[in-house]
C-alpha cells in the first residue's frame, strides 16, 4: 500500500486560465510531497455547453462552427501556457478533437445523435481538458500520469434504463477499492483524470450528468480510500446566504454533511448535492476552495461530530407552486392521502414539501413538467379537483433556515421571525430530519426576507469560530477613503515614530477633543459628563478631558490617586469599584471622590465611613447589553451592581447607617450602538427617583457609549438619544444627569503601530507578522473584535493580499487580524491598527516578558 491519496478536484473555470493551472501545479505540488494526489478535472469552462451546440449543429447538417471554438479555447489556453500547438507533447489533446470532428462528421451524414454517440462526443471535452492539462502540469515541473477515467468508474444502470439515463445521466456505486486506483497509478505520486465520464458495464462512455464532475471527485475519493477531497472553484467556500442577495452573508468554514447537501439542494450552487453521498458514506472530510484564491480558508465539511444545534443559512428557492386542498371528507378518512398523491404519481410529477390538517393538504411543487399552464399541471388540478376544493399559488418561493437540530434552536430564531410581519406565509414545514424550517412565501417576498432574515440571524454572531469573513471582505477590502483619518494626514509623523522598529501606541489629543465636544454638543440633555478612564489613563488624555469639563470616573484607588495626583484638588472625581475591599472607599473618599455603593455590605462593614456621607447606589436594572458577553454588566449572572428589585432594602441599609442617597447610578455594558438602551435606563431609574425622596441630586446612566468596529457598521445616533433623554429628563427638572464614557472619548484617537517582521506562507494561509501582539492588544483575542488593519506604509495603495495578521507571542490566539486584506507588506512595513485608543495599552501585559507597545501622544 502506497502513501494516502487526497483528491483534488478543478471545476471548468479553474482549469481555463494558464494564471489557474500555476495554482494547480502548486496546490498539487505541495501535497505530493506527503502522499499522492488525484487530479480530477473538468472540461474548460463553456466547452460542454459548445460541444453540446455542435451536436445539435451537426444534426441540423451544420459542420464546425462550435466545434472550432472549442478547439481556440484549448489552443488559446495552451499559447498562454507557452507551449507550440505543434508541439509532440499536444498530439494527445489534437487527437481528441480531431475524434470529435470525426463524430460529429458521423452526426452530420446520418442526422442522428444517439445518447450514446452524444456522451462520447461531450466526454471529448474532459479527455482533452486533461490531455492539455498534463502538458502544462508537466512544463511547470509536475509529472503527472495521465489516467482515462472510464477504466476507475464503471456505472450500474437498472434494466428499464432509458438511453438518456444509460449514458447521460448514468450513477456510479461508491465502492472501496483503492487496489485498482494503486495498479493504476503504479509509481506515480500524481495522477491526472477527468470527472463528468464513466464507462458503462458494456464499455461504452457515459457521463454522470450535468454537474457531474463533482460526484467523479466525490467517487474517486471513496474508491481511492483517499484521506481527503478538496473542491476548486471560483468562490471560496458555502455561505450564509445567497451572496449576491446578501453582501454581508458569512463564509461557512466548517458544517456537516447533511447540513451541507441540504444547503446544496436549497439552492446553494457551489456543490452538486449528489457528491456528498459517496464521500459521506466513507467519512472523506471536504473542503471547498477558490481557484483565484488559495490564501482564502475555505469550507470544510465533515461528519457532525458535535451535534448541538445551530443556524448554518437562509437559503431562497424561487419558481415554486404550492397548490393545496381542501376537503372535509378527509376526517377521519383512512387513505385520503394515498388518493391525494396518486395523479401526482401517475403525471410524474415530484413534491418538495407537504403540510396536511384535518381537512386539508398543501405541497410545493419545485418544477412541474410543461409548467402550470401546460397539459400536466391542467390534468393534475383536474385529478385533484375531484377530491376537495384546489388552490394554486403560483409563483411563490421557498425561503429556509438551515442549520442542524433546527428544533431546538427556536428560542435563538424566535425574535427573527419579526421578518414575517405582514408578510402572508403559506406553508410552514420542518422534516424529520430537523436541517431546514421552510417558509413558503410570495415570490417577490423571498429576496427581502432572506436579507432581513440573514441580518437578524447573523449579524450578532460576530465571533463566531464556525463563521468567517464576509462575502464583500473576500472579495476584497474596499479601497479606503484616502484622507479622512486623522492618521492618514499624519502620515509621516507615524512612519517617523515607528521607523525605530518597535511597536507604538499614539494618540491624537485633537480628536479626544473633538469627541468630548462633539458629545457635549449632541446631548444638552446631559448636565454633567465624566471620563471613564480604565478606557484609556494616560496623563495627557486625562487632562485633554478634564479641559473639555469632563470629571473623572475612576474603579480603583489607583485611578483615583492617579487623577487626583494629575489633575489637582479640584477635579470631580467619581468612585464606582466592584467587589472592592473597604479600605480603598475610605481612602477614595479622603481623596474627595465621591461613593458608588453597590450593595447593603458596605452598611454593615463601613459604617463609620457612611455616617453622615453622601452616597449613590449602583443598581442593576436585570438585563445588560454591549459588543460581547464578557463586558455585559447587568442581569442576574453579572457580578455588578444591586438588584433594582430590592432597592428599598439597600436604601433601608444606608439609611441606617446614616448616609444620605443622593445618586442612582447604573451601567449596562461597553460597546452599545443603540441609544434605546440608555432609554430604558433612564426610564427605569426615573421611576425609583421617586422612591428616594429630595436627598436624590442625580442620575448616572453610565457608559458604553459604542463607536462602529467594522466597516459600513452605522454610528450611535446621539440625536435619538438626546431626544429620549430629553423628554425624560422633562419629568424630572431637579435632577441631574450624567453619562460616563470612556471608548467613546478616546477609540479613534488611537492606533497601535506595528513594523512587519516577517512574511511566511505555510500551506495555503499567508501570515504577516508584526513586531507585537497580544500583549499590546488583547482585544481580538479576548472578545473576538475587529480592528482595522492597513499598510501604512504603502497606504493608499489599495489591498492585495489577503493574510492572517499575528504577533509573536506563544500561543495560536495571538492574531490582531484574522482573513485581512491589506497592502502586500515587506519586511520593515509599518502596520497600522486602528481604532486602538480605547482598552487597548489599558489592557495590555508583558506576558512571554515582552513588554507592550510603548505610547506617543500627538498634541
Ligand atoms: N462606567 C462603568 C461603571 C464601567 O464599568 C465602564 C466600563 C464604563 C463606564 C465605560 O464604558 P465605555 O464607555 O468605555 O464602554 N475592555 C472592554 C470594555 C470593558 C468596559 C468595562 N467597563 C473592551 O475592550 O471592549
Amino acid at each position: 500500500m502506497g502513501a494516502p491519496w487526497t483528491v483534488l478536484k478543478f471545476g471548468g473555470d479553474s482549469v481555463a486560465t494558464y494564471e489557474s493551472w500555476r495554482t494547480i501545479a502548486r496546490e498539487t505540488a505541495e501535497r505530493a510531497t506527503h502522499g499522492r494526489v488525484l487530479v480530477v478535472c473538468s472540461a474548460l469552462a463553456g466547452v460542454t455547453d459548445l460541444l453540446l451546440k455542435a451536436v445539435t449543429d451537426a444534426r441540423s447538417g451544420n459542420a464546425g462552427d462550435a466545434l472550432a471554438r472549442v478547439e481556440r479555447a484549448h489552443l488559446g489556453l495552451a499559447s498562454a501556457a507557452g507551449l507550440d500547438p505543434a508541439a509532440p507533447a499536444l498530439a494527445p489533446m489534437r487527437s481528441q478533437l480531431e475524434e470529435a470532428a470525426r463524430l460529429l462528421e458521423g452526426v452530420r451524414l446520418t442526422g442522428e445523435a444517439p445518447p450514446r454517440l452524444t456522451a462520447r462526443i461531450l466526454a471529448v471535452g474532459e479527455l482533452a481538458s486533461t490531455r492539455l492539462g498534463e502538458a502544462i502540469l508537466a512544463k511547470l515541473g509536475v509529472k503527472a500520469r495521465w489516467l482515462d477515467a472510464r477504466d476507475l468508474l464503471e456505472s450500474a444502470p437498472r434494466p428499464l434504463d432509458p438511453d438518456e439515463r444509460r449514458y447521460l445521466a448514468a450513477s456510479v456505486p461508491p465502492t472501496r477499492a483503492p487496489e485498482r486506483v494503486d495498479a493504476a497509478a503504479g509509481e506515480d505520486r500524481v495522477v491526472l483524470t477527468q470527472g463528468f465520464i464513466a464507462r458503462t458495464p458494456e464499455g461504452h462512455t457515459c457521463l454522470l450528468g450535468r454537474g457531474g464532475s463533482d460526484t467523479s471527485a466525490a467517487l474517486l475519493a471513496a474508491l481511492s480510500g483517499a484521506e481527503a477531497l478538496e473542491i476548486w472553484t471560483d468562490v471560496p467556500g458555502l455561505f450564509t446566504a445567497d451572496p449576491r442577495q446578501v453582501p454581508a452573508a458569512r463564509l461557512i468554514r466548517n458544517i456537516g454533511y447533511r447540513e451541507a447537501r441540504e444547503l446544496a439542494s436549497l439552492g446553494a450552487k457551489v456543490l452538486h448535492p449528489p457528491c456528498l453521498d459517496p464521500v459521506a458514506r466513507h467519512g472523506i472530510p471536504v473542503s471547498i476552495r477558490a481557484t483565484p484564491h488559495p490564501e482564502m480558508p475555505g469550507t470544510r465539511i465533515e461528519g457532525e461530530s458535535e451535534a448541538h444545534p445551530a443556524v448554518t443559512a437562509v437559503t431562497c428557492r424561487p419558481g415554486g407552486t404550492l397548490l393545496s386542498i381542501s376537503t372535509v371528507a378527509m376526517w377521519d378518512t383512512p387513505g385520503f392521502l394515498s388518493r391525494f398523491f396518486a395523479p401526482f404519481e401517475t403525471l410524474g410529477v415530484s413534491v418538495d414539501l407537504i403540510g396536511t390538517s384535518e381537512t386539508a393538504v398543501s405541497v410545493t411543487l419545485d418544477s412541474v413538467p410543461g409548467g402550470i399552464d401546460g397539459a400536466v399541471f391542467r390534468r393534475l388540478l383536474a385529478g385533484l379537483g375531484e377530491l376537495g376544493e384546489v388552490q394554486v399559488i403560483h409563483p411563490c418561493a421557498v425561503v429556509s433556515i438551515v442549520g442542524r437540530r433546527i428544533r431546538a434552536t427556536l428560542g435563538e430564531i424566535a425574535p427573527a421571525l419579526t421578518a414575517f410581519q405582514e408578510r402572508p406565509v403559506h406553508l410552514i414545514s420542518n422534516s424529520a430530519e430537523d436541517l431546514n424550517l421552510s417558509f413558503v412565501v410570495d415570490e417577490e417576498e423571498g429576496t427581502a426576507l432572506v436579507r432581513r432574515l440573514h441580518d437578524l440571524l447573523f449579524s450578532a454572531r460576530g465571533d463566531d469560530p464556525r463563521l468567517g469573513p464576509t462575502w464583500e471582505r473576500l472579495r476584497g477590502a474596499p479601497a479606503p477613503e484616502a484622507g479622512t483619518a486623522w492618521w492618514e494626514l499624519r502620515r509621516a509623523e507615524l512612519l517617523a515614530i515607528a521607523g525605530d522598529g518597535r511597536a507604538h501606541y499614539v494618540y491624537d489629543l485633537a480628536t479626544v477633543r473633538e469627541r468630548a465636544r462633539r458629545l457635549k454638543g449632541a446631548l444638552p440633555a446631559i448636565d454633567r459628563f465624566y471620563y471613564s478612564m480604565k478606557a484609556n489613563p494616560h496623563p495627557a488624555i486625562l487632562e485633554t478631558v478634564a479641559a473639555e469639563g469632563f470629571g473623572i470616573e475612576c474603579v480603583s484607588i489607583q485611578e483615583v490617586e492617579t487623577a487626583r495626583a494629575r489633575l489637582g484638588a479640584g477635579a470631580p472625581l467619581l468612585f464606582t469599584p466592584n467587589f472592592c475591599a473597604v479600605d480603598e472607599y475610605v481612602r477614595a473618599a479622603a481623596l474627595g471622590a465621591e461613593l458608588t455603593v453597590d450593595g447593603p455590605h458596605l452598611a454593615r462593614e463601613a459604617g463609620a465611613l457612611l455616617e453622615g456621607r453622601e452616597v449613590a447606589v449602583r443598581l442593576d436594572p436585570g438585563w445588560g447589553a454591549g459588543h460581547n458577553e464578557k463586558v455585559r454588566t447587568g442581569g442576574a449572572g453579572s457580578k455588578f451592581g444591586h438588584p433594582i428589585d430590592e432597592f428599598d432594602e439597600l436604601a433601608t441599609a444606608l439609611a441606617g447607617a446614616g448616609a444620605r442617597l443622593v445618586g442612582l447610578h447604573a451601567h449596562l455594558g461597553s460597546g452599545i450602538l443603540a441609544p434605546q438602551a440608555w432609554l430604558a435606563l433612564a426610564h427605569v431609574l426615573a421611576g425609583i427617583a421617586a422612591r428616594v425622596g429630595p436627598s436624590l441630586r442625580w442620575i448616572d446612566l453610565g457608559g458604553g457609549l459604542g463607536v462602529p468596529e467594522r466597516p459600513g457598521q452605522p454610528e450611535l445616533d446621539l440625536d435619538a438619544l438626546q431626544a429620549g433623554l430629553a423628554t425624560i429628563a422633562r419629568a424630572l427638572p431637579a435632577i441631574e444627569w450624567r453619562l460616563e464614557p470612556g471608548r467613546y472619548l478616546v477609540a479613534d484617537a488611537g492606533v497601535l503601530l506595528a513594523p512587519v517582521t516577517q512574511i511566511r506562507r505555510k500551506a495555503q494561509t499567508v501570515f504577516v507578522g508584526v513586531a507585537t501582539g497580544m500583549n499590546s492588544l488583547i482585544r481580538p483575542a479576548l472578545y473576538g473584535a475587529w480592528h482595522p488593519i492597513v499598510n501604512l506604509t504603502r497606504h493608499p495603495a489599495p489591498p492585495d493580499l489577503f493574510a492572517q495578521v499575528v504577533g509573536p507571542i506563544c500561543e495560536s490566539g495571538d492574531v490582531l487580524g484574522r482573513d485581512r486584506w491589506i497592502r502586500a507588506p515587506s519586511v520593515g512595513d509599518v502596520l497600522l491598527i486602528g481604532n486602538a485608543g480605547a482598552y487597548g495599552r489599558a489592557m495590555a501585559s508583558s506576558y512571554n516578558l515582552r513588554p507592550p507597545a510603548e505610547e506617543t501622544v500627538l498634541a
